[in-house]
C-alpha cells in the first residue's frame, strides 16, 4: 500500500503569532489538529505508514502522535535541522523507508490543506494513467492569487504556471499529490528543493506522464488566520464544539461557530464567539472573548474583554486577520 509524507515543517509566516508556538499544521481547527485530520483522511485510502516531515518547532508532533498506534497507524518522523523546501522533505522523509527498493508510491499532504478529496480514487486514477506524479487539482472562482496547471482533457498536465492577471484555467495545485518512487529518487538528497517551482515543471518539461486529478470537494488551505477561522467554522457548524471534559458555567453563550478544546473550563455569564480555544484552557467569569485563539493551557482572569487577540501561556498579542 502507498505511504503517506505530511509535509508540515515549514514557519507558517503568514499566520503569525499563531504559529510563535505551534506548527501551523498542529493548530487545532474544529477541535483536532489539522495534521490529525489529514492522517485520518489517509487512514480512509487505506495508507497504514505515514512519516511527517518537521521541521519548525518539531518536538511538538512527538509527544502528540507519538507511534501513531493510537490510530491504528504507523507513524515515522523525518527531522530537517533546516527546512529543505518541499521537494528536499520529500526526499529526506522517503529515505526513511529506503524508497530506492519500493514499488509503493508516496502519497504526500502539504500540511496545511483541509480537503474532503477521495484520496483511494485519485491513487486510482495515478495507477490508470501509469502516471509518474498526479496531483488533485481544484478550481477556484478567482485563480490569480495561485499558481494555475492546465490539463489536456485526459488529465495529462500540459504546464505549470506561475500567478498571472489572466490565468489560462482556475485549475490549480490543491496539495496532495502521488508520486511513483522513481520520481523521488531524481531529487537531488540535502538540499533545499521546491516541488512547485523545480520539480513538478521539469517533469513536464521533460515529457513525463504527469496528470491532474480533478476533484471539486471540500477545499481550504489554512494559510492565514481568517482562512483558519474559517475552515474551523466550517467544521463546527453554526453553533459550537466543545471537546471531552469541558465545562460551560451557567448563563455562557457560546456562538459563531466557536471551538472549545478537550478538559477547557468556561466560567459564568461569558459570551464567546468566532473563537478558537485550545485543550486545558481556563476562562475566569463574565469574560467576552470574540474572534480570539485561547492557545493550550491559558488561563483567563474573570471579566476580561478580548478581541482578536491571540493568547497563550507567555504571549498576548494582536492577530491581523489578512
Ligand atoms: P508561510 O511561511 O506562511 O508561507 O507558510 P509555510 O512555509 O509553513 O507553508 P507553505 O504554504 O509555504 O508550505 C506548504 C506546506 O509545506 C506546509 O504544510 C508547510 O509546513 C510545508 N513546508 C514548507 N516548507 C517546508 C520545508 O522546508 N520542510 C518541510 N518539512 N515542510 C515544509
Amino acid at each position: 500500500m502507498a505511504i503517506g509524507i505530511l509535509l508540515v515543517g515549514g514557519f507558517g509566516t503568514r499566520l503569525k503569532p499563531l504559529t510563535n508556538e505551534t506548527p501551523k499544521p498542529m493548530l487545532p481547527v474544529g477541535g483536532l489538529p489539522v495534521t490529525e485530520r489529514q492522517l485520518l483522511a489517509a487512514k480512509k485510502a487505506g495508507i497504514k505508514t505515514v512519516i511527517l516531515a518537521t521541521s519548525y518547532l518539531s518536538d511538538v508532533f512527538t509527544p502528540y502522535f507519538g507511534d501513531g498506534s493510537k490510530w491504528g497507524m504507523n507513524l515515522l518522523y523525518a527531522v530537517e535541522s533546516q527546512p529543505l523546501g518541499t521537494g528536499g522533505a520529500i526526499r529526506n522523509a522517503a529515505a526513511l523507508v529506503n524508497f530506492a527498493d519500493s514499488n509503493e508510491e508516496f502519497v504526500i499532504f502539504n500540511g496545511d490543506v483541509l480537503s474532503g478529496h477521495d484520496i483511494a480514487a485519485q491513487l486510482e486514477f495515478h495507477r490508470a494513467n501509469s502516471a509518474d506524479a498526479t496531483l488533485h487539482l481544484i478550481e477556484v472562482a478567482d485563480a490569480r492569487a495561485f499558481g494555475c496547471v492546465p490539463t489536456h482533457p485526459d488529465g495529462r498536465v500540459i504546464d505549470f504556471l506561475e500567478k498571472m492577471e489572466n490565468p489560462v484555467t482556475n485549475s490549480i495545485n490543491a496539495g496532495c499529490y502521488i508520486f511513483s518512487p522513481s520520481v523521488i529518487s531524481e531529487i537531488p538528497g540535502g538540499e533545499v528543493v521546491s516541488i512547485e517551482r523545480e520539480t513538478f515543471p521539469k517533469l513536464v518539461k521533460d515529457g513525463r506522464p504527469v496528470y491532474g486529478y480533478h476533484e471539486q470537494s471540500y477545499w481550504l488551505d489554512i494559510g492565514t488566520p481568517a482562512a483558519l477561522f474559517k475552515g474551523s467554522r466550517d467544521i463546527v457548524g453554526d453553533g459550537f464544539h466543545a471537546g471531552p471534559g469541558c465545562t460551560i458555567g451557567e448563563g455562557s453563550v457560546i456562538s459563531g461557530g466557536s471551538s472549545i478544546g478537550a478538559g477547557s473550563t468556561i466560567g459564568v455569564d461569558c459570551a464567546i464567539s468566532n473563537t478558537i480555544i485550545g485543550d486545558g484552557v481556563e476562562i475566569g467569569d463574565n469574560c467576552a472573548i470574540a474572534d480570539s485563539f485561547i492557545l493550550h493551557n491559558s488561563k483567563i482572569a474573570d471579566n476580561s474583554k478580548i478581541l482578536g487577540k491571540y493568547i497563550s501561556p507567555s504571549e498576548n498579542l494582536p492577530i491581523s486577520p489578512q
